[in-house]
């Protein structure tokens, strides 16, 4: 693997070079100590990785990275940078991958790079890619999203703090209120502060909240002839929720079950993109499916090639979700593909997108989605499937009354 790392200060490059001195039969390593240089070096032979300071002087790293974008889109790009820039990387965040804040310890650093390389590569499908280009506004990070993950990242971090972080926006703030005192939370207390839901739901779930509520609310003024994002909106936290109720009935592990919970709220972030972007080629899919009895999945595919599955997976890499997370969204209709055939989150949101398609049909979905009982069988779980459909319905009644 090839990497470029780009920093104005020749210290920064040293220590970099000292502390990854160890990888340097892995990768290939380049330090280059401006933008300028670091294009010329691009332009000498391809990179899989840039690495790049944001505050440089000449161009800075904001600049740098949206040439590189421009000129070398399949090169993985990561900032890694001061937090007093922090305004300057919310500009960038379109044009970067990743950010990593400095000083970044060494081993989250080569784990950032190389699950970016994994990623890339799970996804690195020359027509995906396609369809990544066509699409112009790519949802960036909501502005509160940094802030949370920086406070999440204190060993002391207080769940205070992190309610005041989501109070600063209120719409936001209300939205999750909302949801977090719905049914499918099944909270014992009425929820009045964002704390207290952090307190009650854990930070992983606050975090998905957070993300999944930006998403749909940049997009809530579609108007789509055959689906509503709204629809789509409560799909998603229904998904999310039964997701989560799956894994608990399998006594899963507290992480499986945040990651279920997460990955089920954004499974279907592609479609929402997808619906922005091309409306026409998706109205085009979903009439297709409707044609000829398809499932979307299959329909887009013909369309687009590949699907709102492959794209809603690319982008949570993008915006640096962890693999757990972005795995069971790119494998959400076909699980079988997947590498690990055991029950894990995937199966969790597999069959938890099933249960809520059965209960509301909605346009976005195509023909009746049908559960793979083979996939089941093959995992163990075939005669599992039926308590975890009663206890969703039951679920989804209360969330109706
Ligand atoms: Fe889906
Ligand atoms: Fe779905």
């Amino acid at each position: 693997m090839r990497i470029l790392f780009v920093d104005d200060e020749p210290n920064v490059l040293q220590g970099l070079r000292r502390s990854l001195h160890d990888m340097r039969r892995q990768w290939h390593m380049k330090f280059a100590q401006s933008g300028e240089e670091a294009l010329k070096i691009l332009a000498e032979s391809p990179y899989d990785v840039i690495v790049s300071d944001m505050r440089m002087p000449g161009m800075d790293g904001a600049q740098l990275l949206e040439k590189v974008m421009e000129r070398y889109p399949k090169t993985v790009r990561i900032v890694l940078s001061g937090h007093s820039d922090q305004d300057m990387i919310l500009k960038s965040v379109g044009p970067s991958h990743q950010y990593l804040a400095k000083p970044c310890d060494v081993k989250i650093l080569k784990s950032a790079i190389e699950r970016a390389c994994a990623l890339q590569n799970m996804l690195a499908n020359e027509t995906l890619k396609l369809l990544v280009s066509q699409i112009k506004s790519l949802p960036s990070f909501p502005a509160l999203y940094f802030e949370l993950i920086e406070e999440m990242k204190k060993p002391n971090c207080s769940m205070d703090k992190v309610g005041k972080i989501i109070n600063k926006d209120i719409s936001m703030s209300a939205k999750i209120l909302q949801l977090v005192n719905s049914a499918y939370f099944g909270l014992p207390q009425k929820v009045a502060s964002p704390a207290q839901a952090a307190k009650l739901i854990g930070l992983d779930a606050i975090r998905g909240l957070v993300l999944s509520t930006h998403v749909f609310s940049r997009f809530n003024h579609l108007k789509l002839r055959i689906f509503s994002i709204d629809k789509l909106w409560s799909h998603s936290v229904a998904t999310g929720a039964f997701a989560k109720e799956i894994c608990k009935l399998e006594s899963q592990p507290q992480n499986i079950v945040d990651e279920a919970f997460i990955s089920g709220l954004l499974h279907d972030v592609g479609s929402v993109v997808l619906a922005a972007n091309l409306p026409e080629k998706y109205e085009e899919a979903l009439e297709l499916a409707r044609r000829e009895k398809l499932c979307a999945y299959d329909a887009e595919y013909s369309v687009f090639s590949p699907s709102h599955a492959e794209l809603g997976a690319y982008l949570l890499g993008l915006w640096g979700l962890p693999n757990p997370v972005v795995e069971p969204v790119f494998f959400h209709h076909t699980p079988k593909q997947h590498l690990v055939q055991q029950f894990n989150a995937l199966t969790a949101v597999y069959a938890a997108n099933v249960i809520e398609a059965s209960i509301h049909q909605d346009d976005w979905h195509g023909s009746p989605l049908v559960i793979d009982t083979d996939y089941l069988s093959s995992i163990g779980m075939g005669a599992r499937f039926a308590e975890w459909e009663k206890a969703c319905l039951k679920m989804a009644r209360k969330a109706e009354n």
